[in-house]
């Protein structure tokens, strides 16, 4: 990687250019909350901000977008398809409540949030080639610049080749130290795709991992910096959340310095430190 600043983009796989690091905002209330989050965020140079409409927090999310005054073209906003609707009718019409509730009229990306809803485990395979016609109408339209999935693993995107005339761009996954889904990754990018890492902190759990505070001394960095300075150096799009605006901005400052390839390999090699991909065929939702 040579990026140098947040700003740096990845280039997905039809030419559209993607932000380096993303603003998380999972699990940030709606309101004032996920709106002084996102305006802080913006503020300290994020210009791409992902969020869903399971989160529940895109009203809160617009909000913090218009209160930062900055244009539309200078950011990136994903949201995803959320558990409950699957459809192609289904699929339009809660797009539009994103838009609606995102203050925009058109998304960056727009991922199908999880492969298999517990609604639809016999038939999760149909309902998602439907949604994804849905979504392939939008993208043709120009709804969308650029659409994928997250949580999929190979079977789930395999299945969805079967009826697919625009393969997704990007999958977003559990990618942390220790947990690298190395054969998912390699499978993903054999197909062009971008591989888009979420809960890069592991929730929070790196803070307390002493292979990682040994290793950020080394560098002179935050735990938090170096994991995501590793996630960069792996070719991955980290999504770090935080509600502070100092830590927010600490985030983006990842720029000044390298991990070496042997420490690289240790923190992917360090087990049980940040959490692990929930398997989305028996998630509970
Ligand atoms: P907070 O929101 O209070 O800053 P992930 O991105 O993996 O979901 O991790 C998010 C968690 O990590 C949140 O609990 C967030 O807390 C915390 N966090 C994010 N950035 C930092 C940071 N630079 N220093 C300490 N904690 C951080």
């Amino acid at each position: 990687m040579d990026f140098t600043k947040p700003t740096d983009t990845y280039k997905l796989s039809n030419g559209v250019e993607i932000p380096c690091i993303g603003f998380g905002t999972w699990q940030i209330a709606d309101g004032k909350e996920a709106s002084d989050a996102v305006l802080h965020a913006l503020e300290a140079g994020y210009r791409h901000i992902d969020t869903a409409y399971a989160y529940g927090n895109e009203r809160g999310v617009g909000d913090g977008i218009k209160r930062s005054g900055l244009p539309r073209e200078d950011l990136f906003i994903t949201s995803k398809l959320e558990n409950p609707t699957r459809g192609y009718q289904e699929t339009l019409d809660i797009f539009q409540d994103s838009l609606d509730m995102l203050g925009t009229d058109y998304l960056d990306l727009y991922l199908v949030h999880w492969p298999n809803p517990i609604h639809f485990r016999d038939s999760w395979k149909e309902k998602n080639a439907e949604s994804w016609r849905a979504m392939e109408k939008l993208y043709k339209e120009g709804k969308i610049r650029a659409i994928g999935v997250s949580n999929f693993f190979e079977h789930h995107l395999e299945a969805l080749d079967e009826t697919a005339e625009v393969k997704p761009m990007v999958n977003q996954i559990h990618i942390s130290p220790g947990e690298t889904q190395s054969e998912l990754v390699s499978y993903c990018r054999s197909r062009g795709m971008l591989i888009e890492a979420y809960s890069p902190l592991g929730t929070g759990k790196v803070l307390e991992s002493p292979d990682l505070i040994t290793l950020a001394h080394k560098y002179r960095v935050s735990v938090p910096q170096l994991c995501l300075r590793w996630s960069l150096q792996n070719g991955y799009l980290p999504l770090p959340k935080s509600k502070d605006k100092d830590r927010s901005k600490q985030n983006l400052d990842v720029f000044g310095f390298v991990i070496s390839d042997e420490d690289i390999l240790t923190i992917s090699s360090l087990r049980g430190v940040s959490g692990e991909q929930t398997d989305p065929d028996t998630a509970p939702f």
